[in-house]
This record gives C-alpha cells, sequence and structure tokens, in this order.
C-alpha cells in the first residue's frame, strides 16, 4: 500500500543500485519537482549528487536567488551555477512555433547540463570518473502529455521528456516518474523541505519561453518578466496564492491593439492572466478570482508596463483549453 514512508525507502534503494559508486548532477528548476527529486537522490547518494542550476534567461523575476538560496539553505546540497543564458536565447531567435521552441529548449538544456558536466569534472580533479548520471523531475503527468504514457497523444513535449536529444550522454535517473503533483509535494514534506518549495506553484522547466506568444527576445522577456511580478505579488498579497494551482502571466507578442493613455493613443500589447485551479493538472478550471484583485493587477500593469495597454482573462478551462498556451 502506499505511503510517502514506502516511496522514499523504495526510491532510496533503487537509486544506489542504479548509481553505485558513480555520480550523478541534478538539473534545478527552482520548481517544486526538480528539488523533491534532488533532495531524495542526495538521501540516497550524497556527495555523489551535484545539483545544476541552469539559467537560461527565461526565469521569472527573483527566481534565480530564490534557488541559490532557499535550495541551498534547505538540503546543504551542492549546487552549481551556470549562467547560459545567451545559449538559449540564440538558439531561439526568431523561433515561433510553440513544439519547436519546446524541443530547442529541452535539448538546450542537455547541452548546458553536458558543460556544466565538464566544468564540474575539471574543478573536482580528485576523482577521473565523469558524471553517467541525470536526475529529472518529471512526473506521471509530464510522461502522458508528451506522448509517452499508453494510448496517449502528444499533446505537448515537456522539455524534459519530449525535448531530450537522442545523442545525449547521461543515463536518466527519474524517481517521481509514477508520480502526481500532490504526492510529490507529499514526499517533499517527508524529506524536510520547507513550505515555501513544496508549496510553490508549479512553473514550467521551459519557462517564460513558453509564455511569450511569438519569438523570444530580451525585450520581451524583460516587459513580460514586469507584469508577471505585479501579478503575482497582488495574488500574495490578496492572501490568495493557496487558492490557486498556478497563474501563468502571458505575453501576446505578435498581437497589438489600439488604446489611449495620458492624451495619447497606444498601440500595444495585450497580457493575458490565466489563473487556474487544479487537483494534477491534468485537468483544471479557470479560477473565480475576485473582481477587485483583477482590476488592481490591471490596472498597475497598464501603467506600469511600458508597451502595454490591455490585460485580458483566460475564462477557458482544461480541457479544450491547456494551462500553458504553448
Ligand atoms: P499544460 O499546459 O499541459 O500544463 O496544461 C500542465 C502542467 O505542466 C506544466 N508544464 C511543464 N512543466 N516542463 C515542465 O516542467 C514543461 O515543458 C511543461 N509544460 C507544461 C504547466 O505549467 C502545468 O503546471
Amino acid at each position: 500500500d502506499w505511503t510517502t514512508g514506502n516511496i522514499v525507502e523504495e526510491q532510496v534503494q533503487r537509486i544506489r543500485e542504479q548509481v553505485g559508486t558513480g555520480r550523478a548532477i541534478c538539473g534545478l528548476s527552482g520548481g517544486v519537482d526538480s528539488a523533491v527529486a534532488a533532495a531524495l537522490v542526495q538521501r540516497a547518494i550524497g556527495d555523489q549528487l551535484t545539483c545544476v542550476f541552469v539559467n537560461h534567461g527565461l526565469l521569472r523575476e527573483g527566481e534565480a536567488e530564490q534557488v541559490e538560496k532557499d535550495f541551498v539553505a534547505a538540503t546543504g546540497a551542492k549546487l552549481y551555477v551556470a549562467d547560459e543564458q545567451e545559449r538559449f536565447l540564440s538558439a531561439l531567435e526568431g523561433v515561433t512555433d510553440p513544439e519547436t521552441k519546446r524541443k530547442i529548449i529541452g535539448r538546450e538544456f542537455i547541452r548546458a547540463f553536458e558543460a556544466a558536466e565538464a566544468a564540474i569534472m575539471a574543478e573536482a580533479a580528485e576523482t577521473g570518473e565523469p558524471v553517467r548520471f541525470l536526475v529529472q523531475g518529471t512526473l506521471y503527468p509530464d510522461v502522458v502529455e508528451s506522448g509517452g504514457g499508453e494510448g496517449a497523444a502528444n499533446i505537448k513535449s515537456h522539455h524534459n521528456v519530449g525535448g531530450l536529444p537522442e545523442d545525449m550522454q547521461f543515463e536518466l535517473i527519474e524517481p517521481l516518474r509514477t508520480l502526481f503533483k500532490d504526492e510529490v509535494r507529499a514526499v517533499g514534506a517527508q524529506l524536510g523541505l520547507p513550505a515555501e518549495i513544496v508549496q510553490r506553484q508549479p512553473f514550467p522547466g521551459p519557462g517564460l519561453g513558453i509564455r511569450i506568444i511569438g519569438a523570444v527576445n530580451e525585450e520581451r522577456l524583460e516587459l513580460l518578466r514586469k507584469a508577471d511580478a505585479i501579478a503575482r505579488a497582488e495574488l500574495t498579497a490578496a492572501g490568495l496564492d493557496n487558492d490557486v494551482w498556478q497563474m501563468p502571466v502571458v505575453l501576446l507578442a505578435d498581437v497589438r491593439s489600439v488604446g489611449v493613455q495620458g492624451d495619447g493613443r497606444t498601440y500595444g500589447h495585450p497580457i493575458v492572466l490565466r489563473p487556474v485551479s487544479s487537483e494534477d493538472a491534468m485537468t483544471a478550471d479557470w479560477s473565480r478570482l475576485p473582481y477587485d484583485l483583477l482590476a488592481r493587477v490591471s490596472n498597475r500593469i497598464t501603467n506600469e508596463v511600458d508597451g502595454v495597454n490591455r490585460v485580458v482573462l483566460d475564462v477557458t478551462s482544461k480541457p479544450p483549453g491547456t494551462i500553458e498556451w504553448e
């Protein structure tokens, strides 16, 4: 029968057998899943694990700092930070197709881990054994939606499943592959991770790259980061963080509409708010957020974010919509 204690023990045992005396790296994204996977593998193999945080430039405001601080404080794990913004932004230049974006991001993550591996090996000159294993926080729904489940259609390629390049050098360790999010949170709590990590709202590995509808560039990222930070701050200030599963903030970069601000005409971009409630992300309903909160978010975004003159609310459930727009 299923208990979180059993899961932890069973996985720790399994990981030890798989890794032996080898070395592993774990990609941290700042999200719940990779943090729990890392903590689990650390429990199993200790210092044979190095965590790698790839800053791909598609992060939200404050996210990189949070990983470096919270995760290390909670686990004491070895952390290697790789600044890979240039790699991802140049690979994504001019790309608008959602699946192409996802595959590029999945591929560049692996390339970034390979580069990190080389750097880590160079630093730790004491052992010649290369890193053979890559830990990922892949969950059951990621596998299903990427077309990996039985009879499943490919809805979108999650960066850590359908987006992996065929020639990658790592063997995967995916201790959460049969679990749903609520189970992962329970495992994280069992492992002693703090609430700030295990209760965090989901954020996709491809980050803001799949929340800019249109090509990704630094200017658009900057704009979306500001809008997202405002929306998140207001949701938190309203005390409603626990009432929504997550709230993607999306920039329609290829759409412009006419507005008026001060005494002038504007021709700016819309921002979409996509607050949803869900049990496991397989299905979702749009969240009925209070109108006064929506009004505050809209006023602040249109006043404070240059280039945005309209805020719209997504009132679509999943299905037929997915949670993310790409
Ligand atoms: P969708 O958009 O498919 O999203 O309804 C379901 C859940 O998965 C997250 N998501 C991802 N997470 N890598 C991730 O780590 C991905 O490529 C990815 N795509 C979607 C999404 O935020 C939601 O929680």
